[in-house]
């Protein structure tokens, strides 16, 4: 992974093929989140490109590796604000398609105003691929990513999308960390466990739904596991460590009991 320049990292270039992350373009108090950029024959998506705060700052570096009429697709794993907030401005200002689970498609209309239904090119339902909970596979450029459940993980309808060609997983809050610096690689998984741990316990959904996840991608070629918050786990061996970990991890409803569920008294 070369660290171009401190916003953005490119994680995988063969001349054709590139995806960069880009890790620091949140400032204030919204959560460090990362966005992602995929090229392929000059035709190009965004991952997770989240909201109002990311908009400017993200666009300014999609410019430094593409035109923004090169962008087919902006990519949502899942509904939250540090997701797609922003979604009205690159359906206004692009002629990207909006790519997001049949679950959240319908509410995404939400997020927009008279300000998006009077400018945006074309008809919104023809500018939204709302995925079906199998998944999908969309093609970029001569090139395909996929779209691999990744429900309850943490939102009821969630996607991971899959590149082949650079054999990266784009998890989603899957794998998240809170570092200092998120563009730097993860050097002992024992110790990175406690930027991880308390997050996954209440954001995942339960252990048994992990498995499901975890037995799936174990059949998968990963190079690299990349979360949109924190560090990537870069190389097989650091993939393994995190599925490992995470598939005994007890989670969300499964730490949940009547403490829980207690009236307030104050
Ligand atoms: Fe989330
Ligand atoms: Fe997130």
């Amino acid at each position: 992974m070369v660290a171009e320049r401190t916003t953005s990292q490119i994680l995988f270039d063969n001349g054709t093929h590139r995806c960069i992350r880009f890790s620091s373009l949140v400032h204030g108090e919204g959560v460090q989140a990362n966005q992602f950029l995929i090229i392929d024959q000059n035709r190009a998506a965004v991952i997770d490109p989240g909201g109002d705060l990311t908009y400017m700052p993200l666009t300014m570096e999609l410019n430094k590796y593409t035109r923004l009429e090169n962008l087919d697709y902006v990519m949502a794993s899942h509904q939250d604000p540090d997701i797609i907030t922003s979604m009205p401005r690159w359906l206004v200002y692009t002629s990207a398609k909006v790519v997001a689970s049949k679950l959240w498609a319908r509410f995404l209309p939400h997020l927009s105003s008279n300000f998006m239904s009077d400018r945006m090119k074309g008809n919104w339902l023809d500018r939204l691929i709302e995925l079906p909970d199998a998944g999908q596979v969309i093609p970029l450029g001569q090139s395909t990513i996929i779209a691999v459940p990744g429900h309850f993980l943490h939102s009821v309808g969630n996607f991971q999308f899959y590149d082949p060609v650079a054999k990266i997983l784009f998890s989603g809050d899957m794998g998240a960390s809170m570092v200092e610096d998120a563009a730097l690689p993860i050097d002992n998984f024992t110790h990175h466990i406690a930027n991880m741990k308390g997050f996954h316990q209440r954001y995942m959904c339960s252990n048994r739904v992990v498995r499901l996840w975890v037995n799936m991608v174990r059949q998968m070629d990963i190079e690299m596991l990349v979360p949109q918050h924190g560090a990537a786990f870069i190389g097989k061996e650091q993939v393994e460590q995190f599925l490992d970990w995470i598939e005994n991890l007890a989670c969300g409803i499964d730490l949940m009991d009547e403490s829980n569920f207690s009236y307030p008294v104050k």
